[in-house]
């Protein structure tokens, strides 16, 4: 098995469900940042929800808080999406459609690469939506099963769900996505079924998880797409890596650099208020806490991941 560090040092010097209980109560108090707005069915969030779930590849489980809260999945959803894109269709496929290249700016921007055409990665919206696209399926609710079952195999559970408020409230409010999945169609990024991929985008994106779920997708792909707590695949784990390249380098936004200069973790945020980081070959974090900053990151949940890496020594290039 491999080593782990949570078993390794981590618990001669302290527990990790000490480690993370402190955290939390050190971080509670915090009312910094908040609720996402533009999305009206996201405000019915509680504000003080914060939940800390780390999973190791071993299947173990270390949780503090509001762990079982669910949430819509929003934005936490894309490096998934990206993974059944690759396995249905080829990396090649793929990357001519959606490029690798960090964009610096807002995860909503409406902004394609001028050379190619193609949105810029696919942890953005442009690129998310291009993703949605390329899964495959004769009819809307067979694309969507597609989704839901990958999702399932990622969380190791059945209890995986679109909430219909959300879908709508999406639906009537994303008019940026709308406009971003038009200028894709004009430039042949898209099919011909771009209109039922942006609702499957939105659908997707009113995927409802919990802190706990984050967690244990985090830590199936560290463990090379085989979750740890069912022994089932959820993704080739050929692919595995470029969906952590893509996070590294693009996961967090335009504080996707800042992300890998202090936490050096391939991650993914979501505007509900997640955070997902992997530590390949070790295992998931996942934190749960609404109020988000301006990029779209939850406040607490990156300084939860801070203080993780810092205190275990995670940063990827960290040297012995
Ligand atoms: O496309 C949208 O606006 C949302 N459904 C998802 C956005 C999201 O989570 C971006 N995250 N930071």
């Amino acid at each position: 098995m491999p080593s782990s560090f949570l078993t390794r040092e981590t618990t001669d010097r302290i527990g990790i469900l000490e480690y993370l209980s402190a955290l939390h109560d050190e971080l509670r108090p915090s009312r910094e940042g908040a609720v996402a707005d533009y999305i009206p069915e996201l405000t019915r969030a509680d504000p003080n929800s914060f939940g800390i779930c780390v999973v190791d590849v071993e299947g173990r489980v270390y949780e503090v808080g509001d762990v079982a809260e669910p949430f819509t999945i929003q934005s936490l959803s894309k490096p998934f999406t990206y993974g059944l894109a690759l396995e249905s269709r080829g990396v090649e496929h793929v990357l001519a459609r959606v490029g690798v290249e960090p964009t610096g700016d807002a995860f909503n921007s409406i902004v394609l690469d001028q050379s190619s055409s193609r949105p810029y990665n696919p942890m953005v919206n442009a690129g998310a939506i291009a993703v949605t696209d390329m899964i495959p399926g004769l009819y809307a609710a067979d694309r969507l099963q597609r989704l839901l079952e990958c999702f399932r195999r990622y969380v190791g559970h059945e209890n995986v769900f679109v909430d219909g408020l959300t879908a709508a409230s999406e639906r009537e409010t994303g008019h940026r996505n709308r406009a971003i999945a038009h200028l894709m169609r004009a430039s042949d990024m898209m099919s011909d079924q771009f209109e039922d991929s942006l609702d499957l985008y939105f659908q997707q994106c009113a995927t409802v998880v919990n802190c706990r779920d984050l967690a244990v997708m985090a830590a199936t792909l560290a463990n090379g797409g085989v979750n740890p707590l069912t022994g089932i695949r959820a993704v080739e784990r050929g692919y595995v890596k470029n969906i952590l390249s893509v996070m590294y380098t693009c996961g967090m936004y335009d504080s996707a650099g800042e992300w890998a200069y202090r936490v050096g973790l391939p991650a993914k945020s979501g505007v509900s208020g997640g955070i997902l980081a992997v530590i390949p070959g070790q295992g998931g974090i996942g934190v749960y806490s609404p109020r988000i900053d301006s990029h779209g990151n939850s406040v607490r949940g990156v300084r939860v991941c801070e203080a993780l890496s810092t205190e275990f020594g995670l940063h990827l290039f960290e040297t012995a």
